[in-house]
């Protein structure tokens, strides 16, 4: 393993959102009545500013700026963040660099300012097109929003994502190809298709709407999303995500690689492979408040520990296996401590269970280990 082969992105996290949606149990807060934007984007050069020498001069080749909701944020605070970010790291020449963004908070001059400011992706929370469904979702904005949103995109940026979620509360077969219907017409470069989980501590897990589909119909759905972008031209790449030809999110491509990235903004984590072959991994200070008075008193990480060789292997795992298409056998000793002889018996059992290929030629789930996708994965616990 050579860390400095390893590809480096950056994660940035920002909290806030206009209102927080009852299923989401992302590290997203409903914004308070004073604006602490400018104290924020402190808050993050100073935390990013500390990451420097984890970098070890290496180039960034993405940087996601996620959330929450980081339309809300200001083009020019915007800039003061990414010139410092511009002003530390080296970058790819085709970095990718991706911003989320909620349909009720879209704004054409921002959205050209974000574009200007070297934002080359949009990724954008449309949910559903169904005013009945968006208004169950408690989303913020309406189907007639939505659309101007995704007219704004479509104008302004050349790759964008859509995010859709089925098996909402009620949905049918019937809504659910409307739905991909008008996904299909939005020419978006990348979708991504999430099935409604209901999350602990939201308010969905605690009054859980009624008529969320049953498990048969949701593998019904799930067969739908996936024939219906497939014959329009999208590759389904990832568990949820699916792309026009060479239009892969770069960013998530490298977690799912086991790739490497530096992180700030509240509850953040970072993965880093140091020089000498250790895998850190960094969490910072989940609440907003208290994440701004750390990162700008002393340092924003809450804990950081170390990955062991023994735990390598379930964390690989996790993330190349969502690949479709898997990875080559090479990356386990390029990206880890191990050899395949080190994993030799979990991946025995696997291909006795008909979850992985035999012979291995490359690390891949089978058609049925697609299907039962954790059970393969805890394989390498
Ligand atoms: C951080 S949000 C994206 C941007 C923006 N905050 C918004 O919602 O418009 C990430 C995405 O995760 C998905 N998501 C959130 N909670 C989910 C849940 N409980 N089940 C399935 N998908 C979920 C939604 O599709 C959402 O767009
Ligand atoms: S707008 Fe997005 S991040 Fe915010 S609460 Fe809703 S789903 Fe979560």
């Amino acid at each position: 393993m050579i860390a400095s082969e390893i590809p480096l992105s950056l994660y940035v996290h920002w909290p806030w959102c206009v209102r927080k949606c009852p299923y989401c149990d992302f590290n997203s807060h409903a914004l308070p009545q004073k604006d602490l934007t400018h104290a924020y984007i402190d808050a993050l050069i100073a935390d990013l500013e500390k990451s420097v020498p984890l970098a070890a001069n290496r180039p960034l080749i993405s940087i996601f700026i996620g959330g929450g909701t980081p339309s809300l944020i200001a083009p020019q605070e915007l800039e003061r963040f990414l010139n410092a970010v511009f002003s530390h790291f080296k970058t790819n020449p085709d970095i990718e660099i991706t911003l989320e963004a909620n349909p009720g908070t879209v704004d054409t001059a921002h959205f050209k300012a974000y574009r200007e400011l070297g934002i080359n992706r949009l990724s954008m929370g449309i949910q559903s097109f169904n005013d009945t469904l968006l208004k169950r979702l408690g989303r913020i904005h309406n189907r007639e929003e939505a659309l101007r949103a995704i007219r704004i995109a479509q104008e302004t940026f050349e790759n964008f994502n859509l995010d859709v979620m089925f098996a909402l509360p009620g949905q049918t077969l019937k809504e659910l190809e409307m739905e991909l219907t008008e996904a299909i017409a939005a020419q978006s470069t990348h979708l991504s298709f999430y099935q409604l989980t209901l999350e602990p501590n939201t308010v969905f897990a605690k009054h859980t709407p009624e008529g969320i589909p049953d498990p048969d119909t949701i593998y019904r759905m799930q067969d739908l999303v996936a024939g219906t972008l497939d014959a329009a031209g999208f590759d389904h790449y990832e568990v949820s995500g699916y792309t026009k030809p060479n239009r892969y999110c770069q960013h998530n491509l490298n977690y799912w690689q086991f790739g490497d990235y530096l992180a700030c903004g509240a509850g953040a984590h970072s993965k880093i492979t140091l020089k000498d072959g250790t895998i850190l991994r960094e969490a910072r200070f989940m609440q907003p408040e208290s994440y701004m008075k750390h990162a700008l008193t002393d340092s924003a990480v809450a804990h950081k520990r170390i990955v062991t060789k023994e735990e390598q292997a379930f964390e690989f795992m996790l993330n190349v296996l969502r690949l479709r298409k898997g990875v080559p056998l090479e990356l386990l000793s390029q990206r880890t401590y191990l050899s395949l002889e080190d994993i030799k018996d979990s991946i025995q059992e696997a291909q006795r269970l008909g979850l992985m290929q035999e012979p291995l030629s490359r690390i891949v789930a089978t058609e049925k280990g697609w299907d039962f996708l954790s059970d393969l994965q805890e394989l390498f616990l």
